[in-house]
């Protein structure tokens, strides 16, 4: 029999951002793939309920900042101490940051946070990750980016260029790690119904819609499909990379 390279049996699966979302959405499926996850976020309550939604043992749940290294490398040493070693990475955690904003109105303490978390938190986590997958001579790390990296939104200046960072990151380490049976890759949604639009203005809602061909928004099942593809044994001959959830929005 063939075996099925997108099971997670006997793999150990950390998911950042998984208290809401579209990490929250990923953990149900490598879960019901027979992945071993390891759930981490910022927001304690979320992952509360989802450890308890799940039958989830303590050590599989972890609090960490993505804006603090020290916490960052903490998480990736508590998980492997813990769990011995970890296959994937899942990165879906990050923050909006302010919308609806001229460019020469930028308020830098606000750039500033946006970009520590959703880009130093994604090279934090990579860096910290990196050595034991490079021990092992293999693991898959999938971040969340967004089409907001490649095509950028109108008054998202922090948000567009953390975004457009990690693909940049990506593509580099990628290319580094390429021959160590690692591979690294990221997603970019369009809109997709998760908590993270509930703050985003009506007008930039509007414009992000208004470019989706399907004309709808993306649901987070369909993002955490994708993730999982690239967390997966499947994904062995792409890296670098980043792929499209926009519903035809970017096809490139
Ligand atoms: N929803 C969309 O339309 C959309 C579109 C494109 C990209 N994205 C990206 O998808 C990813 C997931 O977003 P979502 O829509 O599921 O949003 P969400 O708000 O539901 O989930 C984001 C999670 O990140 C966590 N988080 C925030 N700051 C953190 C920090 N400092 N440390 C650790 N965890 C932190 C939150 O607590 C939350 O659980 C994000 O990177 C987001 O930028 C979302």
């Amino acid at each position: 029999m063939a075996s099925d390279l997108s099971n997670f049996s006997g793999q150990v699966v950390l998911i950042v951002g998984a208290a809401s979302g579209i990490g929250r959405a990923a953990v149900h499926l490598i879960t019901s793939r027979g992945g071993k996850v390891v759930i981490a976020d910022l927001d304690k309550a979320g992952l509360a309920s989802l450890q308890k939604e799940l039958g989830l043992k303590d050590n599989q749940v972890k609090v960490v900042n993505l804006g603090d290294q020290s916490s960052v490398q903490t998480l990736i040493t508590s998980v492997i101490s813990d769990h011995v070693q970890i296959d994937a990475l899942i990165n879906t955690g990050g923050v909006v940051g302010p919308t609806n904003t001229k460019a020469e109105d930028v308020d830098w303490a606000a750039f500033e946070k946006t970009i520590t978390i959703n880009l130093f938190g994604t090279i934090w986590l990579t860096q910290a990750i990196l050595p034991y997958l490079k021990a092992r001579k293999y693991g898959r790390i999938a971040h969340v980016a967004s089409i907001a990296g490649k095509e950028g939104n109108p008054g998202m200046h922090a948000y567009n260029t953390s975004k457009a960072g990690m693909i940049g990151f990506i593509k580099g380490v990628g290319k580094e790690v390429a021959a160590e049976g690692i591979t690294i890759n990221a997603l970019a949604p369009a809109v997709i119904r998760t908590p993270m639009n509930a703050d985003t203005s009506e007008e930039t809602l509007k414009y992000m819609l208004g470019r989706i061909p399907m004309g709808r928004v993306g649901e987070p099942e369909e993002a955490a499909e994708m993730l999982a593809f690239m967390a997966s044994k499947a994904c062995s001959f792409t890296t670098g990379f980043t792929f499209d959830a926009s519903g035809g929005r970017a096809t490139y």
